[in-house]
């Protein structure tokens, strides 16, 4: 059976990555997708509720896996008994990062293969980052995250900006 891992930070899941899940299942047998856990980068969402979303946005499909980790890739495959890292590429300014990284996870273990999927052009633009500032500034999200989550992260940004105007007082 071949398994592959997606790993990333989904500060929320995108559109694009979910797409990114879907090709990848006609590719490999089973996907799991791996939620760092990073305890330097305090996040939107927390690990665990990135891996309630995820899980949501998956439900229907067979074969994918969610889950969280701690420290370093490599292991984290070693555990899952696989070498395959899949990872999606949205434009040229991607390359350079992603291919640091696939050669260091491949020094780290020589087994290891990072397999490149082109995201669809019509996610090309689209980040976690920028789908966050979008909600913060109360702008529409519909098309850039899976349309099961906008709540979640309306909900998510109104808690934060009333923590923050409770903090200024
Ligand atoms: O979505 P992101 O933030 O681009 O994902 C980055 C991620 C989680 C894939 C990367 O930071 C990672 O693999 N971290 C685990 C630590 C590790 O293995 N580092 C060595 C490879 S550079």
């Amino acid at each position: 059976m071949r398994i592959a891992v997606y790993p990333g930070s989904f500060d929320p899941i995108t559109n694009g990555h979910l797409d990114i899940i879907e090709r990848a299942l006609k590719v490999f047998d089973k996907v799991i997708v791996a939620i760092l856990i990073n305890p330097t980068k305090k996040g939107l969402f927390s690990a665990e509720e990135r891996v309630e979303l995820i899980k949501k946005v998956t439900k229907d499909l067979d074969n994918v896996e969610v889950e969280s980790f701690e420290g370093l890739l490599v292991d984290f495959l070693e555990k899952k008994e696989t070498n395959i890292i899949i990872k999606g590429l949205r434009a040229v300014s991607d390359f350079e990062y992603e291919f640091q990284m696939a050669l260091m996870n491949n020094k780290l273990n020589s087994n290891v293969e990072t397999v490149f999927m082109m995201t669809s052009a019509e996610y090309s633009f689209l980040s976690s980052s920028s789908v966050k500032q979008v909600a913060f500034f109360d702008g529409s999200v519909e098309g850039l995250i899976p349309s099961m989550i906008i709540g979640d992260l309306k909900e998510k940004v109104r808690k934060v900006k009333e923590a923050e105007q409770d903090g200024s007082k």
